[in-house]
């Protein structure tokens, strides 16, 4: 067919975007859908009305993930396409949204050009990419590619509740979601499109990005048990004070991530109670992460991590609780996928490199059932997990019409699962 035709609506599209950009908590800075939260909850009903807008047979399975199908004309097989559309908290509009309308809009387009597929088209919203305040990532792709146990919903927040109960309250029993299997035909293969959410592209003046592999996460939660104290009266010498532990776990952190080639380390939040200014710090939680394109890396750099952490708090004379939260090896993605997207790009006239990617996505959890691969396009200036994050809405449709020439491409094709 004339891939040109699938060129997606580049209006329609971008106003999806501000119109879901609405659903956000009120009095912040930036857009706020956690997962689970109302807003959210709410926007869920919306995205689920755009599938059936689209001609999308929809429904929710039992780990929260919004899923259309366009039957193929032979439904052998399925591909599969889509993103999240939870954020972080005071973030940017086009995270994981970009590959959830997009995949909305390549059916729509599918529809008004009058192109049926032989396999179905299977468009997915997953529930809760981001990280969560239990520590974990990606509840629904994991959930629905059979990466979840029971102990992953024993994690806890810091007010000590657990994410299987969390989950439980808002209609998904993690029961339901153990054993939950692909709901379409056998997966031929998934391509996610994302924000490439770093500089490259733009720095580079390249339209798309076919992404090689996703980095590995690793992530720890530690909490440092010292002892409150009327912080006037104990002396600096009598003091266990967790927050001064916790301080300089922080840089050790900081220092390991800086030890791996294109590997980062970060504390992005950390608890203190009993949070006073007068009283000496009795527990100091933090959460931390090392992410890298190297499992032995990722591997040396936790069992430092936990070491250096250990030796901290013994220095001190406190505890130290160690908990390993998730751990997501690097995914290379298939090289079948990515030379699909390029050479779709290539005739599409679309300008492109490979690239890694640093952040986390559901299509890394995919891979395990899959050939797997995943379209970036620009972010200006790199921004990202910010309200400054932004794209152009020529980008984005770039983006959107390489993904439905892609998918178009993949109907009925046999893929090889092999990274490169
Ligand atoms: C998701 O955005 C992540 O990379 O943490
Ligand atoms: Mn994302
Ligand atoms: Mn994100």
């Amino acid at each position: 067919m004339d891939l040109d035709e699938l060129r997606p609506d580049a209006d329609r599209l971008w106003n999806g975007i501000e119109e879901l950009s609405g659903f956000t908590e009120p009095d912040h800075d930036g857009w706020t859908r956690r997962v689970l939260g109302e807003p959210y909850l709410e926007s869920r009903g919306w995205v689920a009305a755009q599938m059936a807008g689209a001609g999308l047979q929809v429904h929710t399975d039992a780990a929260g993930n919004t899923i259309g199908v366009l039957a193929g004309t032979e439904g052998k097989a399925s591909i599969g396409t889509g993103s999240h559309t939870d954020t972080v908290a005071r973030g940017g509009r086009f995270d994981g949204i970009v590959g959830t309308l997009g995949a909305i809009e390549v059916a729509l387009r599918l529809r008004e050009t009058g192109t049926r597929l032989r396999d179905d088209l299977v468009v997915i919203d997953f529930l809760g990419e981001e990280p969560n305040e239990f520590g974990t990532s990606c509840i629904g792709s994991r959930a629905l590619t059979g990466a979840v146990s029971p102990d992953f919903f024993d994690r806890t927040n810091d007010d000590g509740r657990t994410l299987g109960d969390r989950l439980q309250v808002a209609g998904f029993p993690p029961d339901g979601m153990l054993g939950l299997r692909w709901p379409a035909a056998p997966l031929r293969g998934f391509v996610e499109l994302h924000i490439e959410q770093g500089p490259v592209l733009e720095r580079t003046g390249t339209e798309l990005g076919v992404v090689t592999a996703i980095a590995g996460i690793e992530r720890v939660v530690a909490s440092f048990l010292g002892r409150a104290d009327h912080a006037g009266t104990a002396a600096m010498t009598d003091r266990k004070d967790a927050l001064a532990a916790a301080a300089q776990a922080i840089l050790t952190v900081e220092q390991i991530g800086c030890s791996g080639e294109n590997s980062v380390a970060t504390v992005g939040t950390v608890h203190v109670e009993p949070g006073a200014l007068n009283v000496v710090p009795s527990l100091a939680r933090l959460w931390a992460e090392m992410r890298s394109p190297s499992p032995d890396w990722l591997g040396t750099a936790r069992r430092e991590l936990m070491d250096r952490f250990a030796a901290i708090a013994a220095e001190r004379g406190i505890e130290v609780d160690l908990r390993r939260l998730t751990d997501q090896d690097p995914v290379p993605t298939a090289h079948s996928v990515q030379d699909l997207i390029a050479d779709t790009s290539d005739d599409l006239g679309y300008s492109w490199r490979s690239i890694p990617s640093g952040a986390g996505h559901d299509a890394a959890h995919l891979a395990a059932i899959a050939p797997a691969g995943m379209i970036f396009v620009p972010s200006r200036a790199g921004r990202s997990h910010c309200p400054e994050e932004w794209t152009d809405r020529e980008d984005i449709a770039r983006g959107a019409h390489a993904l439905a020439a892609t998918l178009v491409r993949m109907d009925g094709l046999a893929l090889e699962r092999d990274p490169r």
